[in-house]
């Protein structure tokens, strides 16, 4: 069924067609059938009439077009299938390359995927230079190809050597960079982009479709080289390989031959497993923008919204209390940030400025944003300084006692409506809460390190959390960018908890004579970004070995005594962090080697054992241990533990997440 509202056609005074994209019934433009059939009968109004040319746009603000619509697309069950969407893509952007006048595309707003497809299939290209116009073919970034001509016709434009470079890296190019590429013709101001636009398809009816050089071709070396990157750094996903064979094939074949060869390819990448997955995890991360806190708690009668935090309180200035007073100074709190000598309120203060540097640095904020968000934040050693903030957040060290210390303190001391939160990985919220004198505005918000990078926050209900208090924090998580996910008070939540199983399990193979980098290829080689021993070099010998010693209180009957960290530990080696042979590894120059060291502590005999055995048995235990998460009713969807597991391990996307896969593969 086609909905001509979607896409609008109309001709001026002056000869030129305009054909307009705007879906009333949403904030964006997406392509699916219906769209595309309410083009195909634009476009054939517009063949009917004494056009000069045509002239593409969106009426919406933000974009232009995003995309093929992934709803539509993530269906897609069978290559035939696939080919067929593919196919009707090619046909409809072919009337418009075909057309007998010149068609300029002109670009406001995100022009993604099948958006920037039909730009290329038109004859000129304008960009607005507002900050909303991004352009490029993410497709890989969800584990398809770009199915509507984009392998085929961006090297034919720009070369194949920047072709491939564009689409293997998945991002949308701001309107200059785009413009630098040579994925756009003309960059322009917003303002003006109707009448440039109009100023280019009178230019181009007069004088006709530009005649254009063909992109340089690429030899066979560039293509072996490029295979060899995306075997390594996207092992096992299918799209980046397809991308490379559709441009090196299609390169010296006609247009219409390249095409056939990318809806093949196509409709085999769309209907596998890997496409499947990342475009389910696509709609996992969207969902937490709609995440509200009513699977937890009933609905209130008259529901107010609750009053956002303004002024933020932190307790220890160390590693994780320092990255989340930057971050929320950083996204324009005030924050005061206590801890308990004034040298450490220096060093926290050093490490704030040092991150705001940093993100100067790297273009992600100006020099003057940096300065300020800095002075945002306020150290001091007197608790009493916390006294007028909304929300105080602890982050000292994970003991219960000295954490009950600091909540009965608190409570003494802040107002009655403040909000008090723990950073804590693993202790249970009620029992920190056991001594605050307002229980129900307790919550845990359990954030990664290091802050700044990471996503997610485990947000913790205790059986006395409210839903007022729990909203309020929810929006606070939201107004921090973090994504975040909601559980109910429980040891180790579930990634400490699910993660350290899994480390455990690891240390238990090598303490049987599994060698370090047997075990970390493996996990590599099923996707991880890194294997679990170099995880413990990561996240610190000393880390690992504290947070076993609380898995085994709350756990004693299953979490197995392992002792290599305790060992390791009490020989210095802490990882990473202090120096460089002091874990698994040694790293030298950042070059990573086995740490010879390591022998001191290894059984006599090593033991052999195969990838796809490590890989199951690891994954397994992650599995077993999610599952009884999930029993236990810590989290209320296995959507909500492939999320957390997703954004807080880097367990591998294009698994599609842990129980997803579990329940794929008949693991559970
Ligand atoms: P840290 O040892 O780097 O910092 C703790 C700081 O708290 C120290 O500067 C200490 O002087 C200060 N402190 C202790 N008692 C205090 C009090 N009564 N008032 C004010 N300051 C006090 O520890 P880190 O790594 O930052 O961890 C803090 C909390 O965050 C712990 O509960 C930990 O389990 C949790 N966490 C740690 C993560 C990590 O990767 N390091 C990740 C997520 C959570």
């Amino acid at each position: 069924m086609s909905n001509p509202a979607t896409v609008s056609h109309a001709v001026d005074a002056d000869g030129i067609g305009w054909i307009t994209f705007d879906d009333p019934a949403s904030r964006a433009n997406v392509f699916n059938p219906p769209t595309q059939a309410a083009l195909r009968a634009a476009i054939e109004a517009l063949a009917a009439e004494p056009v000069k040319a045509i002239v593409a746009l969106s009426g919406k603000e933000k974009i232009f077009i995003a995309g093929a619509d992934l709803k539509w697309l993530g269906k897609i069950a069978t290559p035939a299938e696939g080919k067929v969407a593919s196919r009707a893509g090619h046909a409809l952007f072919g009337l418009l390359e075909n057309f007998k006048m010149p068609v300029v595309c002109a670009i406001h707003g995100a022009c993604a995927g099948g958006g920037f497809e039909l730009a290329l299939a038109c004859h000129w290209r304008l960009a607005s230079d507002a900050k909303e116009t991004v352009i490029g073919l993410p497709e890989v970034g969800i584990g398809l190809i770009p199915g509507w001509g984009g392998c085929a016709r961006l090297p034919r434009l720009i070369g194949a050597k920047a072709a491939v470079d564009h689409i293997l890296k998945a991002q949308l190019l701001p309107a200059a960079e785009a413009h630098k590429t040579g994925l756009v013709d003309e960059i322009v101001p917003a303002a003006e982009l109707r009448a440039r636009a109009k100023a280019a398809a009178l230019k181009l009816a007069a004088s006709g479709k530009p005649a254009r050089a063909p992109g340089a071709p690429a030899d066979a070396t560039f293509f072996a080289e490029q295979r060899k990157v995306a075997l390594s750094r996207m092992r096992g996903q299918p799209a980046p390989l397809a991308v490379l064979d559709v441009i090196e094939q299609g390169a010296g074949a006609p247009l219409d031959v390249a095409l056939e060869l990318e809806a093949t390819l196509f409709g085999e990448i769309a209907a596998g497993e890997v496409a499947h997955n990342l475009v389910h995890v696509f709609f996992l991360k969207d969902a937490v923008k709609k995440l509200t806190v009513d699977a937890w708690f009933a609905k209130p009668v008259n529901a107010v919204a609750p009053a956002p935090f303004q002024k933020i309180g932190v307790i220890g200035a160390g590693v994780m209390g320092s990255g989340i007073a930057q971050w929320c100074a950083a996204r324009g709190y005030r924050v005061v940030m206590r801890d308990v000598k004034p040298e450490f309120v220096d060093r926290g203060l050093a490490v704030i400025k040092g991150l705001f540097d940093e993100a100067a640095k790297r273009g992600k904020m100006s020099a003057d944003a940096a300065a300020q968000g800095a002075a945002r934040v306020q150290g001091t050693t007197e608790l009493d300084a916390l006294a007028d903030c909304d929300l105080v957040v602890e982050a000292i060290v994970e003991n219960v006692a000295a954490k009950q210390a600091l909540v009965a303190e608190l409570s003494r001391v802040v107002r009655a409506d403040c909000v008090l939160a723990s950073n804590t990985s693993a202790l249970p919220i009620d029992e920190l809460a056991a001594t605050a004198t307002h229980p129900e505005r307790t919550i845990g918000l359990h954030f990664f390190n290091p802050v700044s990078r990471m996503p997610l926050i485990e947000m913790v209900l205790s059986p006395h959390t409210t839903r007022e208090t729990a909203e309020r924090a929810l929006a606070f998580a939201k107004h921090l960018g973090k994504t975040p996910v909601i559980c109910r008070s429980s040891p180790g939540f579930l990634v400490t908890r699910v993660l350290f199983f899994y480390l455990n399990a690891a240390c238990e193979l090598w303490e049987q004579g599994v060698p370090t980098d047997v075990i970390d290829r493996a996990m590599r080689d099923w996707g991880w970004p890194m294997g679990p021993m170099r995880l413990i070099d990561e996240v610190g010998v000393d880390v690992t070995d504290f947070i076993y010693g609380e898995m085994r209180h709350y756990f004693p009957a299953r979490f197995r005594s392992t002792s290599v960290c305790a060992k390791m530990l009490a020989a210095g080696m802490k990882g990473r962090k202090n120096g460089a042979s002091s874990g698994f590894y040694i790293y030298d120059g950042g070059k990573e080697a086995l740490n010879p060291a390591m022998a001191s502590f290894a059984p006599a005999a090593a033991k052999s054992m195969d990838a796809t055995a490590i890989q199951g048995h690891l994954n397994g235990v992650m599995i077993a241990e999610t599952k009884r998460v999930l029993d236990e009713g810590v989290l209320k969807t296995a959507d909500d533990a492939d999320f957390a597991l997703l954004m807080g391990t880097g367990f591998p996307a294009f698994r599609g997440g842990l129980m997803r896969y579990a329940r794929a593969h008949g693991r559970v």
